[in-house]
């Protein structure tokens, strides 16, 4: 991990960024299922941050250093020491060694920073990458690969006029965080409105959602449809033909694009406004097309009956600081205003665990989102199934404490029902999801990773118990 200072664009002098191997993004980690990697993950950011730290966040009070750094692997399944715990944190001249089993099913996994309360402020800067685990079952499907394989990290940035990035502050120089930062450009793989030559032909892409906030719609700006074949956790049962695909942060895709219909022309990926990057297609005869298979992968449903526990998972905006009347982390220092706190379950961050879990049972966790933002909850560890969504009355909720469903459950749409690590908690809504928690035991975390939110506490501890 290095400040370095690379160009986005052409026209702009070099941007200062903090990286992982000298690269934004950082290198993309190839791995093959069963093979298990070591990886030294070394500190060698300067002592200082560039971004401003808000020192009343918990875990970021001014009795830790400003510059702490641990890496997480999201969406892989590893044992605990090695998942990069946000408390387990090291400074500047110190390195870990994690070992990573790569005992899953090939999938387009990323690793970023994770350190409490700077998670937001280090992966602004820079510090992610994708992880890719492949398999046999992937290989079998033949489908485009080498130049014909493009990883995609997507995120949104602010600029000043020197190039630099701006993370937004909320003026309040003792407490400068703030809810969400969308930025006002896009850059894919590090770059500014990059562009590809590519064939005439079909090309895989996998995709990163890795906007500290923002949600993305990926579209081709001449409508033309295109298939997922992939999400968070791996292969969909059957290709999936859209011609909008909704990520949140952290959500990933696995699409499969066909230039060749487009030769000697050219197609620009955008998102709502954004212009992402733009496809120029060789002139041409069609060098190939990637004729998918109709069926992908086994990809079993799983049954509600086998469900061990159902936990009902509250997702809370607070004004102000105790509400909850519960030990504060640190109230705000300067003694203003309290400000919004944002809780899983209605707990701190700090507080005893409350979701303790058997190695290898399996439960329903039902998210009801009692806010008016949509949260896209991650677990580590685990992969899981979206069971279905339902509005409920919040109102009924948070006056009453009772839980007022209305209309039907919706299942999820078919690019939502493969294999999920992270998962879109709408507002005003129960989001149920079927979690096998099989791996190691131990302690995780789950929060939601809007960063602003996660480092503002909506983030909490589970353990994994040894069955007795
Ligand atoms: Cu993408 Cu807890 O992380
Ligand atoms: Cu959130």
């Amino acid at each position: 991990m290095r400040e370095i200072r690379v160009r986005v664009h052409r026209d702009l002098p070099p941007t200062r960024f903090w990286s992982y191997g000298g690269s934004v993004p950082g290198p993309t980690l190839e791995m093959r299922r069963g093979e298990p990697a070591l990886i030294e993950w070394a500190n060698e950011l300067p002592e200082q941050h560039f971004l401003p730290i808000d020192h009343s966040l918990c875990g970021a009070d001014r009795s830790v250093p400003d510059v702490r750094t641990v890496v997480h692997v999201h969406g892989a399944r590893v044992p605990p020491e090695s998942d990069g715990h946000p408390d387990e944190w090291f400074t500047s001249g110190h390195s870990v060694t994690y070992r990573y089993p790569n005992e899953q099913e090939a999938a387009t996994l990323w690793y970023h920073d994770h350190a409490m309360g700077l998670e937001r402020l280090n992966h602004y800067a820079g510090m992610f990458g994708m992880f890719l685990v492949r398999d046999e079952t992937e290989a079998a499907l033949k489908l485009p690969s080498g130049p014909f394989e493009l990883p995609l990290v997507i995120c949104d940035r602010l600029f000043d006029e020197t190039g630099q990035l701006v993370y937004p502050d909320s003026g309040v120089p003792e407490a400068p965080w703030v809810s969400e930062v969308y930025g006002d450009v896009m850059l894919v793989n590090g770059t500014l409105f990059p562009y590809l030559e590519v064939e005439p032909r079909s090309y895989r892409l996998r995709v990163v959602n890795a906007c500290n906030a923002r949600f993305l719609y990926l579209a081709l700006a001449n409508g033309q449809k295109f298939q997922q074949i992939g999400s968070d956790q791996g292969l969909l049962a059957a290709p999936v033909e859209l011609q909008r695909l909704t990520l949140g942060p952290a959500e990933r895709a696995d699409l499969i694009l066909d230039f060749s219909a487009l030769a000697g022309s050219q197609v620009v990926l955008k998102s709502q406004a954004f212009e992402l990057m733009q496809f120029r297609v060789k002139a041409g005869a069609t060098s190939e097309r990637t004729a998918l298979p109709a069926r992908l992968h086994p990809l079993p449903r799983m049954s509600e009956n086998v469900a061990r526990r159902t936990r009902l998972l509250t997702i809370n905006e607070y004004q102000d600081l105790p509400v909850v009347g519960k030990p504060t982390c640190s109230p705000r220092p300067d003694g203003g205003a309290p400000r919004m706190l944002m809780l899983l379950n209605a707990a701190r961050w700090r507080e005893p665990v409350t979701e303790k879990v058997t190695l290898g049972d399996i439960e329903i966790w039902t998210f009801a989102n009692l806010t008016e933002d949509s949260h896209p909850i991650h677990l580590h560890l685990v992969r899981f199934q979206l069971l279905d969504r339902q509005q409920f009355d919040v109102d009924d909720y948070l006056t009453r404490g009772v839980l007022t469903r209305i209309g039907k459950p919706v299942p999820p749409a078919p690019e939502e029902a493969g294999w999920k690590d992270t998962v879109r908690a709408d507002p005003g809504l129960l989001t149920r999801i079927i979690v096998h928690f099989s791996g190691y035991p131990g302690r995780y975390v789950w929060h939601c990773h809007l960063l602003e939110h996660a480092a503002n506490e909506m983030m909490r501890p589970f353990e994994i118990l040894a069955p007795s």
